[in-house]
């Protein structure tokens, strides 16, 4: 099969090539996928610049998100699954076949059945926005009836989020830094969309929410939480699911009186029961015609490189890759 690939050691090993390599077998419990659309994360391009030299195999196929169809079924696994049109989740996780290739190999259960009417392009923007979106907004039960504010609206997991919270029956305010942001994350359907490079942000976010906000999916703590603490309900809680170059110093004491919770989450350390509850959900979502796509960016398998690079350089909307 054709696939890109990195690895196989010495200084240059992050350097992507797309060549032939041998077509995946699936084993005990696992699937193989024809794969037709492979989604870019940010992840991708920091596994390949962070650990292109540890690899405990020789070289790796990256990216985690996928769409096509199972072409193959291992032992274990129910045959009629052959020929199911499906979302792919994790596909590189510790494991060498990512996406970016024309079939990859995993466990059934990381192979989602697409509903009909679902395009290979929005199935392939859904594994690691979505299930992290889930987590950080339905870890402490729903959130009917809350305010919830969801940094970066227009970014992977801030337009998950917004789509999953208005699915899910909250009010939803986003932040944003452009114009264009805006409108893809007003047509993700948040209620209020505010621009957090402005000099009043702080006011029209408590006026934005008179009742305070409960709850907080949160892609810049350190740059936004003195901003919003003044917003907060008392008990609200703030799910964290990315770095900065430094750590934030807590305001403990403003925590402490207002009973507020910060949790962090990272989308590889789920269990399989919160995988499985977000799989659930974002199935019930989609059928419910609530989820729509980010606007798209195209890549060939040849310009893989060039895709994950697109993401480390903050592309706004989907980066996507075109499997031959
Ligand atoms: N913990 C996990 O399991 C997990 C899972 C998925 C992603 N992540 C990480 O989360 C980050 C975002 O991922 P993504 O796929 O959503 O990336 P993305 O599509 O590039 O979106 C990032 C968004 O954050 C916004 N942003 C940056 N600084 C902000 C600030 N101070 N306030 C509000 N918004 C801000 C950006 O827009 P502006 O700069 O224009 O505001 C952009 O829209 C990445 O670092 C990724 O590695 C972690």
């Amino acid at each position: 099969m054709r696939a890109a690939v990195y690895g196989a050691g010495g200084s240059k090993s992050h350097e992507l090539v797309v060549k032939d390599v041998p077509d995946p077998k699936p084993g005990w419990g696992e699937v193989r996928v024809r794969v037709r659309v492979s989604g870019v994360n940010p992840t991708d391009w920091k596994a390949r610049e962070w650990s292109a030299r540890n690899l405990p195999w020789p070289e790796q196929i990256p990216n985690q998100d996928g769409a096509g169809e199972i072409d193959a079924v291992g032992e274990g696994v129910d045959p009629s699954r052959r020929g199911q049109r499906v979302w792919v989740y994790h596909a590189a996780r510790q494991r060498p076949n990512g996406t970016a290739a024309q079939y990859t190999v995993v466990p059934s259960a990381q192979a989602v059945h697409l509903p009909e009417g679902i395009s290979f392009s929005q199935g392939a923007g859904l594994g690691i926005p979505y299930l992290t979106a889930h987590r950080c907004l339905f870890g402490d039960g729903g959130v009917q009836g809350r305010t919830v504010l969801v940094s970066g609206g227009a970014g992977a997991v801030g337009h998950a989020a917004i789509q999953l919270a208005r699915w899910a029956g909250a009010r939803v305010i986003t932040t944003v830094s452009s114009e264009e942001k805006a409108r893809i994350a007003s047509d993700a359907g948040a209620h209020g969309v505010l621009n957090y490079r402005d000099a009043d942000f702080r006011e029209k976010l408590k006026a934005a929410a008179p009742g305070g906000i409960h709850h907080v999916v949160e892609v810049a703590l350190g740059a936004n939480l003195e901003a919003m603490l003044p917003a907060l309900a008392p008990h609200a809680v703030i799910w964290t699911y990315a770095t900065e170059e430094k750590d934030p110093v807590l305001p403990v004491r403003a925590l402490m009186t207002n009973n507020l919770s910060i949790r962090g989450m990272l989308v590889y350390g789920l269990t399989a029961q919160m995988l499985e509850d977000g799989v659930r959900d974002v199935t019930a979502a989609l059928r419910a015609g609530a989820l729509e796509p980010l606007p798209e960016h195209r890549f060939t398998l040849e310009q893989t490189a060039a895709a994950l690079d697109a993401v480390k350089k903050n592309a706004v909307g989907k980066v996507l890759i075109d499997i031959p």
